[in-house]
C-alpha cells in the first residue's frame, strides 16, 4: 500500500505541537520536512534546530528534503537532528555516488530528488544504492503550486527502470498533490505522496489524509 507523507512547510507554525498531533493520530506514515538554504531554491525554510524539536514531536519518520547546495556538510547534523531517510537533488550533487554512501554511513535512508527539467535515466548508474527516488512534481522552493503533469510519464519511466533491474527504492511524488490526481499519480507507480497544502489547508486535515491513503483500496462491492 501506498504511503502519505503530509509537508509540514504547510503546517501552522504558530502552533506546530497541534498539527504533529494531528499527523501522529492520522493514517499518515511519515512527516515530510522541506529544508530551503535560499540558494538551491529560491526561498529558506528552517534548519537544524526546527528538525530536532519535530523530531522530537514526531511519533513517525522524518522524511527530510534537503533542498540545499552541497549537501554533504550538513547530512551527519541532520541525521543527528532525528532524519531517518535524508535527501538531496541530483542539481547539487557533483559526486552523487558519493553522497549516497555518506548518507548511508550515517544510518539514514538514502533518497535522492530530480526537479522538473532532470531526465530520470540519469540515474540509471545509482539506482540499486536508493532507498527513496522523490520525483519533483513543481519547482521546488514553495508550497501550493499546481502539478507539472509532464511529471507522470517520469514515474511511469522510473517504475520501469526499477522493475527491470529489480531495484527497491520508492518512487515519491512532491507538489501539487491532492485528492483530485492521487490516483492517477499511483497509476503511474508513485509509492509515497507527499502533499502539503491539500492536506493542511482542507478543512479536515485528517479526514483527507484518511482519503489520500484509502485511494485504490475500495472494494469492488
Ligand atoms: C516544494 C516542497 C514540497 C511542498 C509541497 O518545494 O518540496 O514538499 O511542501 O507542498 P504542496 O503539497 O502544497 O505543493
Ligand atoms: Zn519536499
Amino acid at each position: 500500500m501506498h504511503l502519505i507523507a503530509p509537508s509540514v512547510l504547510a503546517a501552522d507554525f504558530t502552533c506546530l505541537q497541534k498539527d504533529f498531533d494531528m499527523v501522529n493520530r492520522s493514517m499518515a506514515d511519515w512527516f515530510h520536512v522541506d529544508v530551503m538554504d535560499g540558494r538551491f531554491v529560491p526561498n529558506i525554510s528552517f534548519g537544524m534546530p526546527v528538525v530536532a524539536a519535530m523530531k522530537r514531536m514526531a511519533e513517525k519518520p522524518l522524511d527530510v528534503h534537503l533542498m540545499i547546495e552541497e549537501p554533504d556538510r550538513y547530512l551527519e547534523a541532520f541525521r543527528k537532528a532525528g532524519a531517518d531517510v535524508l535527501t538531496v537533488h541530483y542539481e547539487a550533487c557533483p559526486h552523487l555516488h558519493r553522497t549516497i554512501a555518506h548518507i548511508k554511513e550515517t544510518g539514514a535512508k538514502a533518497g535522492v530528488s530530480l526537479n522538473p527539467h532532470t531526465h530520470v535515466s540519469l540515474l540509471e548508474d545509482v539506482l540499486e544504492d536508493l532507498d527513496l527516488i522523490l520525483v519533483m512534481s513543481v519547482n521546488p522552493g514553495f508550497g501550493g503550486q499546481k502539478f507539472i503533469y509532464q511529471t507522470l510519464p517520469k514515474i511511469r519511466k522510473l517504475k520501469q527502470m526499477l522493475q527491470e533491474r529489480n531495484a527497491h527504492a520508492l518512487i515519491e511524488v512532491d507538489g501539487g498533490v491532492g485528492l483530485q490526481n492521487a490516483e492517477k499519480i499511483l497509476q503511474a507507480g508513485a509509492d509515497v505522496l507527499v502533499a502539503g497544502s491539500a492536506i493542511f489547508k482542507s478543512d479536515d486535515p485528517e479526514e483527507t489524509i484518511r482519503r489520500m491513503k484509502e485511494i485504490g483500496t475500495a472494494k469492488m462491492v
